[in-house]
């Protein structure tokens, strides 16, 4: 019998559990089988230098070194108990946090749970072949890092699964497994999730827009009156943390290595541009369009009554909810939210408690433009007047007041016909995805070495030179 308390590093006593100890026990090969099947391809024989957690310390949670990919050690830490913690916002304010599960919010509390948890294992599936044309061994560990870690946090939300939520529990953790990013019949659960990612570009574009929109829901969560589920996410957001950095400079990256060719070279066009191989900032721009838009969809409909169930039942509060000055019970609070009448973009205000997904959103624009306005830094320092913009918040928008309807990038109102004769102007088109792709023809493994397309970054990872063996094949 294998120990799997030894086997899983762990804060929450799990040796204790018995019960829980089995239900791990016979998710664990299931897991397993998942990774080996939807997981990063070929990777099973690389040694990789990795962080792995091992314990919840501000300073030391992780340590670093080689390890076998498919012997990860997947974790389950969750930030210590503090007694005095309360629910601190909707109308069971002032309880004290809930170390159970409350009856009557069990189904919600799961959803919510399955919903994040979802996400995880996705991300994996989507990015699990680009390990082939990684552009140096340095972003090759990086991809791994951030795909070990997103199947780390699938387990912390197994573990509230099984440990909280009983026979139900242990289902949906099975299913969990059983969903595939972009099945046409068993998908996961929300749309981003299910897109493609066929390349580098899209990978950093994703982890810098998709990863945040995960900070920005585990934030949520993390004010959660549910205490095991808030220690949970409050653990999950020191990893993400990696995960957008690995997003925003690769991108920023990029740009940096085009700029430096169109200055060397004194070209602009795209075409250009491409042709001495680099990323035009053309494409650049489309892809965040791209990115951008889908991930905004990801925090739901403007007004949502489900979202203020989560909010006024003490299951999910707002970003930063514990610093915000108001009542946080926003029952008389009204919050501007947009509707498209006629053909012009209108505000609105709509109860607070109905619109806490489009605040959520707004929080999340808010952090995104101060990235796009780091990486117009980048071009600006190369002495070229481009700039990258995010497009309207209505732009290609499928869920919400503005899906169905045809948004500009600059905002205009317009018909649909008018919307698809620029649609190659504003999305990636098929052409830009070949382009793209054909620079992702093989892998670039030589430590030091970096693919044309891309800059090096400013130093490695864990005082590592760049010219490090990060990954090992065997
Ligand atoms: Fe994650
Ligand atoms: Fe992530």
């Amino acid at each position: 019998m294998i120990d799997y308390t030894e086997k899983i590093p762990n804060n929450v006593d799990l040796g204790r559990d018995r019960v829980l100890q089995r239900a791990l026990e016979h998710w664990q090969p299931a897991y397993m089988s998942w990774w080996y099947d939807a997981g990063p391809t070929e990777s099973h024989n690389y040694e990789v230098y990795l962080r792995t957690a091992i314990t919840v310390e501000p300073d030391g949670w992780a340590k670093f070194g080689y390890v076998r990919m498919p012997e990860y050690r997947w974790g389950i830490f969750l930030q210590p108990r503090s007694a005095e913690r309360a629910v601190n916002f909707g109308t069971h304010k002032g309880d004290p946090a809930w170390q159970e599960v409350p009856g009557e919010y069990r189904s919600t509390l799961r959803r919510v749970i399955v919903t994040q948890g979802d996400t995880e294992p996705a991300s994996v599936e989507q990015q699990r072949m680009l390990g082939m044309c990684c552009p140096s061994l340095y972003d090759l560990r990086n991809i791994f890092q951030v795909n070990v870690e997103e199947g780390r946090h699938l387990w912390a939300m197994v573990y509230l699964l099984h440990r909280y939520f009983g026979r139900d529990g242990r289902e949906e953790a099975e299913a969990l497994l059983e969903r595939r990013s972009g099945d046409v019949d068993n998908p996961r659960i929300l749309g981003a999730f299910n897109e493609p990612t066929p390349d580098w570009l899209a990978f950093y574009m994703f982890t810098f827009f998709t990863d945040r929109d995960g900070k920005f829901q585990l934030s949520a969560l993390a004010e959660s009156g549910f205490d095991p589920l808030a220690r949970t996410c409050r653990f999950m957001l020191t990893e993400e943390a990696h995960h957008m950095f690995v997003g925003e400079t690769g991108v920023s990256r990029i740009l940096q290595r085009t700029c430096e060719v169109m200055r060397e070279h004194k070209v602009e066009t795209p075409g250009d541009v491409r042709a001495l191989g680099v990323i035009d900032l053309e494409t650049m721009q489309k892809y965040l369009n791209f990115h951008y838009s889908v991930t905004i969809d990801l925090f739901g409909s403007d007004a949502s009554s489900n979202a203020a169930t989560y909010y006024t039942t003490g299951l999910k509060g707002r970003y930063d909810e514990t610093k915000i000055e108001d009542d946080h019970v926003l029952a008389d609070e009204v919050y501007p939210v947009f509707e498209v009448v006629g053909n012009k973009i209108v505000e609105k205000k709509v109860p607070a408690l109905t619109a806490l997904n489009e605040r959520l959103r707004d929080d999340y624009i808010h952090e995104i433009q101060a990235g796009v306005d780091r990486w117009n830094r980048v071009i600006e320092n190369a002495g070229i007047s481009f700039r990258l913009r995010l497009p309207h918040k209505g732009f290609h928008r499928a869920i919400g007041n503005f899906a169905g309807h045809f948004i500009s990038p600059h905002g205009e109102v317009l018909t649909k016909e008018a919307w698809h004769n620029h649609e190659r102007d504003w999305l990636p088109a098929p052409e830009d995805h070949v382009f793209v792709q054909s620079l992702m023809t093989g892998r670039v493994v030589e430590p030091g070495k970096f693919a044309n397309w891309i800059a090096p970054p400013i130093r490695g990872i864990n005082g590592q030179p760049l010219n490090f063996e990060y990954v090992r094949f065997n």
